[in-house]
């Protein structure tokens, strides 16, 4: 809860005071580091249907616990990326110490410059601008029957197929469609 509610502080502390509100190449790289708690990320797992098999991509991974708790609890195959070195440093410590080091890879990337066409499940917890700014290249690139869930923010105009409240935190899914 404390979580959504300080992202949620800052996005509206931009709207209510437009002269605080960052260009848009900040934004492009400037979410906060804010981990989802570890039941919200067990209930996107489960809403995204994970199995093994599956190659759970989440941009901005943080300290890497969506694709650790996906390799573990599940056997899928994980991709973190994130902008931040450290993050990724402790993201690799981790995974070493949950003994899921050979199903998961974690890079420094900015979302905006990175290939994720191979994902079969994506993860998401950016900032709203962000979250619309990358969904048309997720509609786009990613295969058909792909599952996307991300948690506060949804995808701007893409409509979720299903929602879901998890100890107050919003998480969303969508299934990416065959290609018209
Ligand atoms: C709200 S945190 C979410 C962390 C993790 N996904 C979780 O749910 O616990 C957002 C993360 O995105 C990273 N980030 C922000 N902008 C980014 C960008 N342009 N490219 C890659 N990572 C970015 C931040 O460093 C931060 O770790």
């Amino acid at each position: 809860m404390m979580h959504t509610m300080w992202l949620t502080l800052m996005v509206l502390g931009g709207l209510a005071f437009p002269f605080m509100r960052t260009t848009q190449q900040e934004v492009d790289i400037h979410a906060p580091y804010v981990t989802t708690p570890l039941p919200v990320v067990d209930a996107m797992l489960k809403l995204a249907g994970t199995k093994k098999g599956d190659v759970v991509y989440d941009l901005g991974c943080g300290d890497g616990r969506i694709v650790i708790a996906a390799a573990k609890q599940y056997g899928a195959r994980g991709v973190g990326v994130d902008i931040n070195t450290d993050l990724i440093q402790e993201a690799r410590a981790n995974a070493k110490r949950e003994g899921v080091e050979s199903l998961v890879r974690f890079t420094v990337q900015n979302v905006f410059e990175m290939d994720f066409r191979d994902a079969t499940v994506v993860t998401l917890y950016l900032l709203p601008d962000m979250h619309r700014k990358l969904s048309p290249r997720l509609q786009q690139d990613l295969r058909p029957g792909t599952r996307i869930v991300t948690h506060t923010f949804d995808l701007g105009d893409w409509k979720p197929h299903r929602t879901q409240n998890i100890n107050g935190e919003q998480i969303f899914f969508w299934r990416v469609d065959k290609k018209a």
